[in-house]
C-alpha cells in the first residue's frame, strides 16, 4: 500500500517535473556552448584601439604642403588612440573618411575620384578653412559630400583657427611689454584697394601712426621675427580679408593675441568676437561712429596705462592655444566620429 502510493507519486512528479527539467538543460547548454563567443566579444569590446581604428584619408594636401604622417602620429602628438592618418590614395577603400580641401578642387589641381566605388560607410569631408566668399562656386559639388569641416561652429567638424584655454596656473601677474614703440601695426601682403580693411587702414593712416610691415609695406617679416616685431605695436590691426559670420583667423589669435599687443578688430560682428573672447581683449572698428573716433580712442588709451593694461588682464585666466597643424585638425576627427549622422548628403554646400 505504502509502496504502490509512492511509486504512483514518483510517477506524478516526474511528469510534472520533466519539462521544466529539460528546458533547464537546454539552457545551461546552450550557454555554455555559447560562453567562448561572450568573452571574445568582451575581450574586443575592452580593447577598442584593436578594433575600433577609424582611417582618415587625405586625399591632397592643402596647398601642396606635406605633413610626415610616419607612426601613430595623433597617439604620439595629440595622445588621441585608434586614429589612423594616411595620405596613400592606394588605401581609398579602408578608409572611414575622405577628407579634401576645397582650394585645390576650385583651381582644378585636384580632381574628386568620383569614379571609384564609395563603400556605404565611407563618408566624404569638404574642408575649408576660407569664408565663403573665397571658396569659389560650390554648385559642383552638390550631393557628393557628407561633412563639412570649417572654422565655422556649423559645420559637422568646426576647426577654429585658435581658443583660449583657461589657465592651469591662474592668479600670475600679466605682463605687458614695456618696450612699445609703435602706435599702431599692420602685417599686410595682400592689399586690395577695394577691401573693407584697406578703406579703414587708409583713413586711420591720417591720424594714427600705422607702421606697415609684409609685402605690402615692402617690410617682409619672416616668421620668427613676426612676434617680437608686432610686441612692440600698442595696438594690431587684426583686419579680416573679408567680414563673413565667425570668421575670426590667426590674425587675431596669434599675430595680436600672442604678441601681447591690443587687436583692433575688423571681421564679423561684435557678438562673434565676444561668443570666443573674454571681455575687454579687443577693439571693435565698428563700435565707433567713424574711423577718426577710433583713432581718438585708441590715442586717449596709449596716454593712459591704466586703462590699456586692462585690455591685458584677461590673460591672468586665459592662455592662447593656437592651430596650424592639419594633422592635428584630422586627429580631432576621431574623438567625434560617432557624433555624425548616420546618413548625410548636401545638396547645397554653400547654404549653411
Ligand atoms: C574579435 O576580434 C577578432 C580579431 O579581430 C575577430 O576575429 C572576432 O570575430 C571578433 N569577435 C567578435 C565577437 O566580434
Ligand atoms: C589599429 O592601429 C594601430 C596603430 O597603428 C595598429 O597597431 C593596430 O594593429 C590597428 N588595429 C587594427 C584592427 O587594424
Ligand atoms: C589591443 O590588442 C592588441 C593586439 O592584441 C595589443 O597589441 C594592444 O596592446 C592592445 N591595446 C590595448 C590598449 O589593450
Ligand atoms: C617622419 O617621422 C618619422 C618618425 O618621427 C621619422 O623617423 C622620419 O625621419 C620622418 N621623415 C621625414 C622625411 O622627415
Ligand atoms: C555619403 O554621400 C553619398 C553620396 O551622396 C551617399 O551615397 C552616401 O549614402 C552618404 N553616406 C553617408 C554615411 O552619409
Amino acid at each position: 500500500m505504502l509502496m504502490s502510493y509512492n511509486i504512483r507519486y514518483i510517477a506524478r512528479w516526474t511528469k510534472r517535473q520533466f519539462l521544466p527539467l529539460f528546458i533547464c538543460l537546454l539552457t545551461a547548454s546552450l550557454i555554455y556552448s555559447l560562453l567562448p563567443l561572450i568573452g571574445e566579444q568582451h575581450l574586443n569590446s575592452s580593447n577598442a584601439s584593436f578594433t575600433n581604428n577609424i582611417t582618415i584619408l587625405l586625399w591632397h594636401w592643402p596647398f601642396g604642403m606635406r605633413y610626415n604622417l610616419t607612426g601613430d602620429v595623433c597617439l604620439r602628438d595629440y595622445n588621441i588612440s585608434g586614429c589612423i592618418l594616411v595620405d596613400n590614395q592606394t588605401l581609398y577603400e579602408s578608409a572611414d573618411l575622405v577628407v579634401f580641401h576645397n582650394f585645390e578642387l576650385m583651381f582644378h589641381k585636384q580632381q574628386l575620384p568620383l569614379h571609384l566605388y564609395r563603400p556605404a560607410k565611407q563618408r566624404w569631408v569638404w574642408l575649408s578653412l576660407e569664408a565663403p566668399q573665397n571658396n569659389g562656386n560650390l554648385s559642383p559639388f552638390k550631393n557628393i559630400f557628407n561633412l563639412t569641416m570649417s572654422y565655422h561652429p556649423g559645420a559637422d567638424i568646426t576647426v577654429p583657427y585658435g581658443k583660449l584655454l583657461l589657465r592651469t596656473n591662474p592668479g600670475l601677474d600679466v605682463i605687458v611689454p614695456k618696450s612699445k614703440r609703435y602706435e599702431a601695426c599692420w602685417v599686410i601682403s595682400n592689399y586690395k584697394k577695394w577691401h573693407k580693411r584697406s578703406e579703414v587702414f587708409q583713413e586711420l593712416t591720417k591720424s594714427l601712426n600705422v607702421q606697415l610691415y609684409g609685402s605690402f609695406g615692402q617690410k617682409p617679416l619672416p616668421k620668427e621675427a613676426l612676434l617680437p616685431t608686432i610686441s612692440r605695436c600698442y595696438f594690431y590691426l587684426a583686419f579680416e580679408n573679408v567680414q563673413s559670420p565667425h570668421y575670426i583667423t590667426e590674425k587675431l589669435w596669434r599675430n595680436a593675441f600672442q604678441a601681447r599687443t591690443v587687436p583692433v578688430v575688423l571681421g564679423p560682428p561684435r557678438t562673434d568676437y565676444e561668443a570666443v573672447t573674454p571681455p575687454k581683449s579687443f577693439i571693435h572698428v565698428d563700435d565707433f561712429k567713424s574711423v577718426k573716433a577710433l583713432s581718438e580712442y585708441l590715442r586717449g588709451l596709449i596716454k593712459d596705462p591704466e586703462k590699456y593694461n586692462e585690455y591685458f588682464s584677461w590673460q591672468k585666466k586665459y592662455v592662447v592655444k593656437l592651430y596650424t597643424d592639419w594633422r592635428e585638425r584630422l586627429c580631432n576627427i576621431c574623438p567625434i566620429n560617432g557624433q555624425f549622422p548616420a546618413q548625410k548628403v548636401y545638396g547645397d554646400l554653400g547654404a549653411w
